[in-house]
């Protein structure tokens, strides 16, 4: 049986997006069949924790009627940790 769990805060940065990408490579990782969905439409950011900086579809394309059904705007990721060789956003030159 599907089991939905909410994981929210009154205030942003405090971790939701961590703590869900988490939790859900952990349940991945015994098996489980997992959604993820990041619901924040204002600054969603799940699928960067998953190496995924520009995804094809995001929920807005639902929302907005771009696609018919919630599946469509699914990405498939890999459980796995991700392997990342440079950082995500450019990094400041330490001078010195
Ligand atoms: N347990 C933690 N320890 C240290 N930094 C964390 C921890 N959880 C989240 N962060 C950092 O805090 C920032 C906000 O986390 P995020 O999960 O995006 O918050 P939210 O989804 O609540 O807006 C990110 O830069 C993240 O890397
Ligand atoms: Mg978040």
């Amino acid at each position: 049986m599907a089991m939905i769990v909410s994981i929210g805060s009154g205030k942003g940065g405090v971790g939701k997006s961590v703590i869900a990408a988490n939790l859900s490579m952990l349940l991945a990782k015994q098996g489980k069949r997992v959604v993820l969905a990041d619901l924040d439409v204002g600054g969603a950011d799940a699928h960067i924790l998953f190496g995924m900086l520009n995804p094809p579809r995001t929920l807005t394309d639902f929302v907005e009627r771009r696609v018919e059904r919630l599946e469509d705007v699914l990405q498939q990721v890999s459980a796995q940790a991700i392997p990342w060789r440079r950082p995500i956003f450019p990094m400041p030159k330490k001078s010195g």
